[in-house]
């Protein structure tokens, strides 16, 4: 009988299992993440561009939830003054950054760093995980170009996990993009990576706050119907990101791709969010996902996905969803690796 399965981002963590679930702006709320977490994995809070008091009262709604380590997400370009610190007087475990060069945010690493806070960097390149080593962040984190939502880089996960860990040593690190199963944690420990991190995944969880629909799309989907795009620009211009192809997505292409301005039912409001301190009209091409605190039609807003959709095939518990691939990358290494080479 084998020990279960352990690497040094466990100890680091204090988590159980190498499992990490993305921060999702809008989408992975307290609910996920503490589902996440309550299972053994380190749930993360997609607070993208919200505010300071809905901040704070995620991270609360997610502590109510469970006691076990839990790590919230923020997005460079929508940084304000003041976000960092307000992260940082909640008591979470780790604080994700996404698209910036870190040495520019030392300030905010080591306000992190004060408060106990583990700094992980999502990066898309070499360039980018030397950056951030450079900085002094915890973990690198690698974001294979098939990734769902904003891809970063241009390289897919199987070159660029092993690329990465070839650049900085011994640094932890893990491994986002195309990821759904334990045959993919295994692979991901394979590469070089110290652990995993699954987004299109968890999204199709139960306790994700994507809209139905988009979660009975993202089942139906498999890697051929996602689009690496810039279309979804309105709060966020030139960032790449991976899609659904949807109706509004063909209407745009069959008009032969107009650029920004000139698009398809631009400038239409189909759809409203409320949440929190939050009251937004969402203009068709905004960055915002649907979302179950959506009101009118989501087919004007960015149905986000990886390559990964092609792996999904139920919406169940997050929970399950840990326990499953923990079990499975158990069983991939136990049971076809280990065999390859006892004989
Ligand atoms: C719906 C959705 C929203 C996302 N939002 C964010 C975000 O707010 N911040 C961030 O760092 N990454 C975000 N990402 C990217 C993830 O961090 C991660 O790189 C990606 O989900 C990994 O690929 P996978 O979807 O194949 O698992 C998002 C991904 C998805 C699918």
């Amino acid at each position: 009988m084998s020990a279960p399965l352990r690497t040094p981002i466990c100890d680091l963590l204090g988590i159980e299992y190498p499992i990490v679930s993305a921060g999702m702006g809008g989408v992975a709320l307290a609910e996920l993440a503490a589902a996440v977490s309550e299972a053994g994995g380190l749930g993360t809070l997609g607070l993208a561009a919200f505010g300071r008091e809905a901040i704070i009262s995620e991270i609360a709604a997610a502590r109510a939830r469970t006691q076990k380590p839990l790590a919230a997400n923020i997005l460079i370009p929508f940084l304000r003054p003041g976000i960092v610190e307000a992260i940082a007087a909640t008591g979470i475990s780790a604080l994700t950054f996404f698209w910036g060069d870190a040495r520019d945010h030392r300030a905010e690493i080591a306000i992190a760093h004060r408060a106990g806070i583990k700094v992980i960097w999502q990066c898309g390149s070499v360039d980018e995980a030397r950056w951030a080593r450079a900085a002094g962040v915890d973990i690198v984190m690698a974001q294979g170009f098939e990734a769902g939502g904003h891809v970063r880089g241009t390289t897919t996960s199987l070159v660029l996990i092993p690329e990465l860990r070839d650049a900085i040593g011994d640094l932890p690190l893990l491994a986002a993009g195309g990821f759904a199963d334990g045959r993919g944690l295994a692979a991901a420990l394979a590469l070089g990576a110290d652990g995993a991190v699954f987004g299109t995944r968890f999204l199709a969880a139960q306790e994700a706050a994507a809209h139905p629909a988009y979660k009975q799309r993202l089942l139906a989907a498999n890697a051929t119907d996602t689009l690496h795009t810039t279309l979804y620009d309105l709060g966020w211009p030139d960032a790449p990101h991976r899609v659904l192809r949807t109706d509004l997505v063909e209407r745009w292409e069959a008009a032969g791709r107009p650029a920004s301005g000139s698009r398809p039912l631009e400038g239409l409001v189909s759809a409203r969010a409320q949440r929190a301190d939050l009251e937004i009209p969402l203009v068709n091409y905004t960055v915002m996902p649907p979302t179950d605190y959506m009101e009118g039609d989501c087919g004007g807003l960015p149905h986000y996905a990886g390559h990964s959709c092609s792996l999904l095939h139920e919406i169940i518990p997050a929970g399950d969803i840990v326990r499953r691939i923990a079990t499975e990358a158990q069983t991939v290494i136990e049971k076809r690796l280990l065999k390859l080479i006892s004989h």
